[in-house]
């Protein structure tokens, strides 16, 4: 599952015992190397849909080392911003982007994506493999934060897929982690936000119309059980 220069198996175990936050910072040096980071297929079949339209200014949620920033960067005419409150995580992607292709700035933000108050600043806001990391309590938070970042129009976009079938494998790997999880964060404190099966489809849809999106889902065949989530800001 990990390439040779990704985390040992106690580094993994040092990082999932630290907060959210430390655990990334640790983590960064070879987040490259790991599954957690969004394959740069997937993020290609989010450009293939993207590309049809025009932006001035985007902003990557939960950036981690820059991976959307270089798929957006090429279609973004003035602007890609990345926020992310692992400043390790921004640190690599500012290197690892330093030479990336495409003309727009690029600025990175330290901070907490359920404290950003950015307003009206952007036409596109993403968010790759991070939305596990959001509390299901904090959904609603989450979503009026990009609204308000977002201009009238504005695109958010991200991927996601539905629940799997309860006879599954996937369904019980993933009930499984969320509960260790669920331990983890009851004896060990801070805790470390990850849970499986979250923004999943179709409930997503509903929280996303009553924080006012209009809702678009398209179906890469490249992203098999994947979809493509494209929220457009109303009023
Ligand atoms: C799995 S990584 C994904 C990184 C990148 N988007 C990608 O697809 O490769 C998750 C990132 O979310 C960041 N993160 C998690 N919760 C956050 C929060 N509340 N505010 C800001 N960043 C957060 C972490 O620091 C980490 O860099």
């Amino acid at each position: 599952m990990f390439h040779p220069e990704g985390p040992t198996f106690f580094e993994q175990v040092r990082q999932c015992l630290s907060s959210t936050r430390k655990g990334y910072d640790l983590l960064a040096p070879k987040f490259e190397f790991t599954p957690y980071r969004t394959p740069d297929e997937m993020l290609q079949a989010v450009s293939a849909i993207l590309e049809t339209d025009s932006f001035e200014t985007a902003l990557d949620v939960c950036c981690g080392t820059g991976a959307g920033m270089r798929m957006l960067r090429p279609l973004v005419g003035r602007k890609v911003v990345g926020i992310d409150f692992s400043k390790e995580m921004l640190h690599e992607a500012q290197r690892l982007l330093a030479y990336s292709e495409g003309g727009a700035e690029l600025e990175f933000v330290h901070g907490d994506v359920l404290e950003m108050s950015f307003d009206e600043a952007f036409d596109l806001a993403t968010c790759f493999g991070a939305l596990g990391h959001i509390y299901g309590k904090d959904t609603d938070l989450f979503l009026q934060k990009i609204h308000h970042a977002l201009r009238p129009g504005g695109k958010f976009v991200f991927i996601t897929t539905s629940s799997p079938p309860v006879c599954s494998r996937t369904f019980w790997l993933s009930h499984g982690f969320n509960l260790a999880m669920k331990i983890r964060n009851l004896v060990v404190r801070p805790p470390f936000i990850m849970y499986y099966l979250t923004f999943l489809l179709p409930e997503i849809r509903q929280t996303l119309e009553r924080n006012g999106f209009r809702v678009e889902v398209e179906s890469p065949e490249e992203l098999g059980l994947y979809q493509v989530v494209v929220a457009t800001k109303v009023g």
